[in-house]
């Protein structure tokens, strides 16, 4: 989960490479490292901390010129984080310079036959064992760069991105991938290109950018292009370069304190970006190409088993009730990490449904991956367009919430639910399991969430209030029944993520089976009460609360009184049904946390120990 990022053209490296890793932080920040020829001789310089700790090092350490470079911010898996174990890794001549994304499991194995070759290792890093691997096939066998990388990493078994360049060979950047992603942006006159994890880093440079995909490697040379092969073949790969729809303002902050406020901001754009073209309520229709091209499978499945992890798998949560409601097809809804290991029984009449924001959720594409490889129909629902995930897919279809930068997902997951919940509707009015006027009136409170949303951000006083006094606690509950359950996780999940308060989400329901006990005064509940769906069941929980002193945040709907009388405090949500009501109620928990972690003095939008796309297991 580290970012990776090089150049190699007319222009002076440096810069670009320390932008582009300040792009690319949220990925990982424990340490930052570049290399860079000067012209003369290789310049590496690498530090634990953030790259402004690696702009502050390499100022005194290196000189910063130099048209050929790559840089690297570390999430850190082999090796603790620090100076030594950061990248970029040279190898024992001192000539070959590598970055890299990912783990290389056998590199144990391939370390211990190295050695016993003489060679010698500075940090604890796979990746230094890597760089040293291409270098003994390089020397071994007489070999150009682009061969001993590709012959390297066929004995290679991980994940991985990678560029490699040499210091005798300073015109020419090797890159590779298998499960890691890896943009490379290629100038306007070809005469300059850039390589980084994602496209954000290049942006401001250009839109022409090629993705590797999997078990590919590319050899750039400067002045002479690119030429993209298979890993295990050496067989030559068409070069697809695309336009990329994105520009460089998506990705700044816009004026808010941090992407994570400003993301919440952005939803009502985003659900209607995300709705837009698809939801056509003059027609009465839904019109999703992924679905209309596969309706047979979905219509023939005998179950819908989604796959996700983190928020993405609580937007699944979401459509395990809506799927089940409207189209009444039967859903389970599995975390990717424990079902691509379950060995799950999984067939060619099962549609396996795989949310992901950043499309390269390792435990995600392994799923899938493992579906398919037993005849699944597989459908993606991503946001990051090109991403792993969306080209593993069978078919799928885009969240339109645009670049989520903040580690904490917001608007990815409303979005997800919005297309999730149009997916549901599809289906539901193909099997003839919803009545037209129910169909026109979800259409219509769908096209009515956005508005409603701006209306549920303008609470945001009340909220920063609420948090103000509850900042200081060391534990929350969140309680929600039906489609309000996985919200009560969701926001759980938010809180504990950024402001680092330990937090748990529960049916309300199941509180009377073990929570109760945790319930004092020195408890915050935050309990969604909204009208529609089981209110009195939960208006007697919030009495069951009151009775042992729990402090109670009631999430409830315009004009309330039952609860707002029981409850500390209120923060009101516009009405709408109970099937679109997750993408409400999730606004006040998404502030709620925000607000908390601020006046915690927490770094909200890099929180410690996490990372924005998990791209290893
Ligand atoms: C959510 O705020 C977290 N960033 C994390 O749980 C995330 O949802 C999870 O890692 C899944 O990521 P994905 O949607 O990119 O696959």
């Amino acid at each position: 989960m580290c970012g990776i990022v090089g150049y190699i053209g007319p222009r002076e490296a440096y810069p670009i490479i320390i932008e582009g890793l300040k792009r690319l932080e949220y990925r990982g920040y424990d340490s930052a490292g570049i290399a860079l020829f000067d012209g003369t001789d290789l310049k590496v310089s690498k530090t634990k901390g953030k790259v402004v700790d690696l702009e502050n090092r390499s100022e005194k350490e290196i000189t910063k010129n130099g048209n050929v470079g790559i840089g690297h911010t570390r999430w850190a898996t082999h090796g603790v984080p620090n100076d030594v174990n950061s990248h970029p890794h040279v190898s024992n001549s001192g000539e070959l310079v590598i970055i890299h994304n990912g783990i290389i499991e056998n590199y144990d194995s391939l370390k211990q036959e190295l050695i016993s070759r003489g060679y010698t290792f500075q940090s604890d890093t796979d990746t230094e064992v890597l760089i040293n691997l291409i270098e003994d096939v390089k020397k071994q066998q007489n070999v150009k760069l682009g061969k001993a990388v590709q012959i390297a990493l066929n004995q290679v078994i991980g994940a991985y991105a990678i560029a490699v360049f040499d210091k005798n060979k300073p015109e020419e950047v090797v890159v590779a991938r298998l499960g890691s992603p890896l943009a490379i942006g290629i100038g306007e006159n070809e005469d300059e290109f850039f390589i980084a994890s994602d496209a954000s880093p290049f942006l401001e440079y250009t839109k022409n950018a090629v993705y590797l995909e999997d078990e590919e490697m590319a050899v750039i040379r400067f002045h002479k292009g690119i030429k993209i092969r298979k890993i295990k073949d050496d067989s030559l790969v068409d070069t697809y370069v695309q336009k990329l729809q994105i520009n460089l303002e998506q990705i700044e902050k816009g004026g808010f304190d941090h992407f994570m406020l400003k993301e919440i901001h952005e939803q009502p754009k985003a659900i209607t970006d995300t709705y837009r073209g698809r939801l056509l309520r003059n027609e009465a229709i839904i019109k999703m190409a992924g679905v209309e091209d596969n309706m047979k499978k979905f219509l023939n499945a005998n179950r819908i088993i989604i796959v996700a992890c983190g928020t993405s798998w609580h937007a699944g949560l979401v459509a395990e009730y809506i799927f089940e409601d409207l189209a009444r097809i039967p859903v389970e809804v599995e975390y990717a990490s424990e079902f691509r290991y379950r060995n799950p029984v999984i067939n060619e009449n099962d549609v396996v449904i795989a949310i992901s924001q950043s499309g390269e959720t390792a435990d995600t594409l392994a799923a899938i991956k493992l579906a398919k490889s037993k005849g699944a129909f597989v459908f993606g629902v991503c946001n990051v367009v090109g991403s792993s995930i969306a080209r593993e897919s069978d078919a799928g279809a885009y969240t339109h919430a645009g670049p989520e930068i903040g580690v904490a997902s917001t608007k990815a997951f409303t979005t997800q639910i919005t297309v999730l919940t149009l997916i549901a509707l599809r289906l539901a009015r193909a099997k003839g399991t919803i009545s037209s006027s129910d169909f026109r009136q979800h259409l219509l409170e769908l096209e009515m969430i956005p508005k409603k949303v701006e209306k549920a951000l303008k609470s945001d006083a009340n909220i920063k209030t609420i948090a103000n006094v509850y900042k200081g606690v060391s534990n929350f509950l969140y309680l929600g029944r039906g489609y309000n359950f996985p919200v009560a996780l969701e926001g759980a999940l938010k809180l504990k993520e950024i402001s680092y308060i330990h937090a748990e989400g529960y049916p309300a329901a199941e509180m009377k089976h073990g929570p109760i006990a945790l319930i004092d005064e020195n408890m915050p509940i935050v309990v969604i009460a909204t009208k529609k769906g089981h209110y009195e069941k939960v208006v007697s929980n919030i009495q069951e609360i009151k009775s042992r002193k729990g402090k109670i945040i009631g999430i409830v709907t315009e004009g309330d009184t039952q609860v707002r009388a029981l409850a500390d405090h209120v923060i009101e949500v516009p009405e709408t049904l109970e099937s679109l009501s997750p993408l409400l109620t999730t606004i006040p928990l998404q502030l709620l946390s925000y607000h908390i972690a601020v006046m915690l003095d927490k770094n909200v939008d890099q929180p410690r120990n996490l990372a924005k796309s998990v791209t290893v297991e």
